[in-house]
């Protein structure tokens, strides 16, 4: 009797075992409008896909999360326990066994919704047809926003619709004066970056992002952001926002659509929610590396056959918090890694990628605001292969690959390469270690 106790203890079953760790740790993606190519919501699709399971949850490719955790933590960390990585591994050694239906937890996914409640309002990008070739797709796309009024906004969401194929979007808004800009609506609203340099310099006119005598427009840069599985970015009370003119464009540069084997339109949604107090504490933002404010070293030159490291280094004037951080390359990204040195030469931990993924690039926002002291130095380090080896070069045989300096301030082509660095940060008060930024 103890014996079959044991072995009935042992005995992990689809239905009691696997389904809660897929609800917590995969079906937010793997749902059937999540960013994933396919649903792993009842046993059946499961069981069909138990090999490559098995590979990627022990190789530790899912749940995505290239950050080393073992260097710095953030909010939503992705990743599987030891303990669940065992009981997946057992339950296919054992041959997956479906098990009592009446164990099955009462969900096996939670449809996606919004993470901050209901939007005061709702607005749609252009739908966009996605070719199925199985590629990768990037895309600026613009949405022009106009309103009664000047208003406050506390956050903005994005949210793919139906057919979620969206594998990541950077959005930023532009705001008009009401008399810098006749119209926001009369440009073009999809520009395709993997066409040629000069074409793209035509395409990128037709946007119509300047202002109507060729200046910028006032630009906020990460009003929007989104990943898979990303839980949506408000943060405490008092920290964030910004003011939406009546007159601006929502600037998603870039979208970048995963790789599907049959063409669908895909439908994206932001939702607004607005605040009727000024931000207190706007986000700052600066950018280190490729078309920011610290240099790269050596410059980003990649030659053929080359797996090569850069650095860039950059002084804090003033005592910051830090919010998130956002490192970013292409295709050659080999490795990633950035610090603060403080001026009692003390490390403070940023981020480690120590296998870079084009596919997953987080804003990771730390749990609580980091503070860098004046006069500390931030560095990164960073790392390009541009052999063979790397299954994401674009050339084969492999070419030199340099950084391009964006056209007009935005969008580049995935297959030039770039070097950035993005900290969202404030100027410290204290306390600010002790905020949390996971409420
Ligand atoms: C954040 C979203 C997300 C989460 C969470 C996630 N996946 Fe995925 N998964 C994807 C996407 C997107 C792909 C398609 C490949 C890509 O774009 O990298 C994928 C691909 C896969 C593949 C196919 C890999 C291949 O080489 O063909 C498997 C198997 C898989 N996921 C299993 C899982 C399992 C098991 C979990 C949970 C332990 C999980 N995924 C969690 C988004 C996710």
């Amino acid at each position: 009797m103890l014996l079959f106790a044991c072995i009935h203890k042992n005995t992990y079953t689809y239905t009691k075992d696997i389904a809660p760790i897929l609800l917590e740790n995969c079906t937010p993606c793997h749902q059937p409008d999540g960013a994933a190519p396919f649903s792993l919501i009842n046993f059946n699709q499961v069981n069909r896909k138990k090999n490559t399971i098995l590979e990627v949850t022990q190789s530790g490719l899912m749940p995505p999360w290239p950050a080393d955790r073992n260097y710095t933590h953030f909010i939503g960390e992705k990743y599987l326990s030891e303990k669940n990585k065992r009981i997946i591994k057992e339950w296919i050694k054992i041959g997956a066994p479906e098990g009592n239906p009446s164990d099955l937890p009462k969900n096996t996914y939670l449809p996606i919704k919004s993470f901050i409640g209901e939007p005061d309002t709702t607005l749609w990008f252009d739908s966009i047809y996605i070719e199925g070739n199985s590629q990768d797709h990037f895309y600026i796309a613009t949405l022009p926003i106009e309103l009664p009024e000047k208003k406050y906004v506390r956050a903005m969401e994005f949210l793919p619709g139906k057919n979620n194929l969206v594998h990541h979007m950077n959005g930023r808004l532009l705001n008009y004066e009401n008399d810098q800009k006749v119209s926001v609506s009369e440009g073009e609203r999809l520009l395709d970056l993997e066409i040629n340099e000069q074409e793209y310099i035509n395409q990128f006119n037709q946007l119509k992002l300047a202002n109507d005598d060729g200046s910028r427009p006032q630009q906020i840069n990460s009003a929007v952001n989104y990943l898979p599985g990303s839980t949506g970015q408000i943060y405490p009370e008092g920290i964030g926002g910004f003011t939406i003119n009546s007159k601006s464009i929502l600037l998603a540069d870039d979208i970048h659509f995963g790789p599907i084997p049959k063409g669908k339109w895909s439908h994206n949604k932001v939702h607004v929610f607005f605040s009727d107090s000024a931000p207190k504490r706007p986000i700052n933002e600066v950018m280190m590396g490729t078309n920011g404010v610290s240099k790269i070293i050596p410059p980003l030159v990649i030659p053929p056959h080359q797996i090569t490291s850069h650095t860039s280094f950059l002084e804090i004037p003033e005592d910051i918090s830090v919010l998130t951080v956002n490192p970013h390359m292409h295709l050659l990204g080999k490795s990633f890694k950035s610090f603060a040195i403080d001026p009692s030469g003390d490390t403070i931990r940023l981020i480690s990628i120590p296998k870079w993924d084009f596919r997953w690039q987080y804003f990771y926002t730390f749990p609580t605001m980091v503070k860098i002291p004046k006069g500390s130095v931030i560095y990164l380090e960073a790392s390009f292969d541009n052999t063979i080896d790397n299954p994401n070069n674009p050339h084969n045989p492999p070419q030199e690959i340099s950084e391009r300096f964006e056209f007009g301030g935005a969008g580049m082509r995935t297959t030039d390469e770039m070097l950035q660095f993005i900290i969202t940060w404030l100027p410290y008060q204290k306390g600010d270690e002790n905020i949390r930024l996971d409420l």
